[in-house]
């Protein structure tokens, strides 16, 4: 019993510096503060579904260096199986520099690393030896290959797939064939929708172009659009708009994951759509209140605020 989620995609350490600016080519900064927190895409989507209660099985590769250590302790002590996360001495494990200026604007450099050694096999025999699955789960953080086989898996046994087109890059044909749910951010939601939208990711878009790119792609769909809430295409046809609950922003960094994590679970414990997207902005929401991403995410009683938020209006 019990929601049922498998996460294939990446882990990175994330090493945070905030400056009152940037340094320019050749110069050297004095920085104001550092921390370190566990990151990627994937280990961050997959720490949000079982912070809500889902058994996760993480699939992905680390280094056989200290930080590769460091993440499976965090993996171990989330909760999260990683019977599927293999480690390379081919490659550090991933990481990610962030920069962060006075005003909150980020710089961020994904280095994969380990994450570009998984492989199709690896993610084809996780999603087929787990014995009951409801949700795959893949990003853009690791070869489209190796998440296309985990999601042929999944369709073969009747698992639901989400995919997180992030960060924005073409999808292949074969991936979009066994792609259930679209989950794009207001940037790559423009990229897929071609370059006259791209030119103004500022504004909302409009219904008609979220079914527009859904119908086009074969995909149900959710637009994750920050202050804006999120823009719902379903089975229906029709497009369902959601407002998030206020908050104050304090760090942005991780906001996605945390809707990606959260949807994936309210589709895996049989919400409709509809309120798994609620649930998502809930939790994207209490997360941009807090600095870091998987540090952000929300705990016990905010857990609960979401949960009930979700559950209403509907
Ligand atoms: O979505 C946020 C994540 O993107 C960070 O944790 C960083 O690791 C990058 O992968
Ligand atoms: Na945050």
């Amino acid at each position: 019993e019990g929601a049922r989620i498998v996460v294939i995609g990446s882990t990175m350490i994330d090493m945070i510096s905030y400056m009152s600016r940037v340094p320019d080519a050749g110069e050297t900064l004095i920085g104001d503060h550092f921390a370190l927190g566990f990151g990627g895409k994937g280990a961050n989507q997959a720490v949000m579904a079982r912070r809500l209660g889902a058994h996760v099985w993480m699939v992905g590769c680390l280094g056989t260096d200290v930080f590769g250590d460091m993440t499976v302790d965090n993996f171990r002590a989330a909760g999260i199986d990683t019977t599927y996360v293999t480690r390379t001495p081919e490659a550090s494990s991933g990481v990610a520099p962030i920069w962060v200026e006075a005003g909150g604007h980020n710089r961020i450099v994904c280095v994969p690393g380990a994450n570009a050694y998984m492989t199709e096999h690896q993610a084809k025999t996780a999603v087929e030896s787990i014995p009951r699955v409801d949700v795959v789960v893949g990003q853009f953080e690791v070869p489209q290959a190796v998440t296309a086989a985990g999601f042929q898996a999944a369709k073969a046994r009747g698992a639901v797939t989400v995919l997180n087109p992030a960060p924005a890059a073409e999808i292949s044909t074969e991936l979009l064939a066994v792609t259930d749910w679209l989950v794009p951010n207001e940037v790559e939601f423009a990229f897929l929708a071609g370059a006259e939208a791209a030119e103004d990711v500022s504004s909302a878009p409009t219904d008609a172009t979220v079914a527009e790119v859904a119908q086009r792609l074969g995909v149900r769909l959710v637009a994750t659009l920050g202050e804006a809430g999120a823009a719902v295409f379903d089975a229906s046809g029709a497009v369902v708009r959601i407002t998030p609950p206020k908050t104050r922003v304090v760090d942005t960094t991780g906001a996605g994951d945390a809707f990606v994590g959260a949807f994936s679970y309210g589709l895996a414990a049989g919400l409709s759509p509809t309120a798994a997207a609620r649930l998502g902005c809930a939790c994207a929401t209490s997360s941009v209140a807090r600095p870091g991403t998987q540090s952000s995410f929300p705990v016990a009683g905010d857990l609960d605020e979401a949960l009930a938020w979700a559950a209403t209006a509907l």
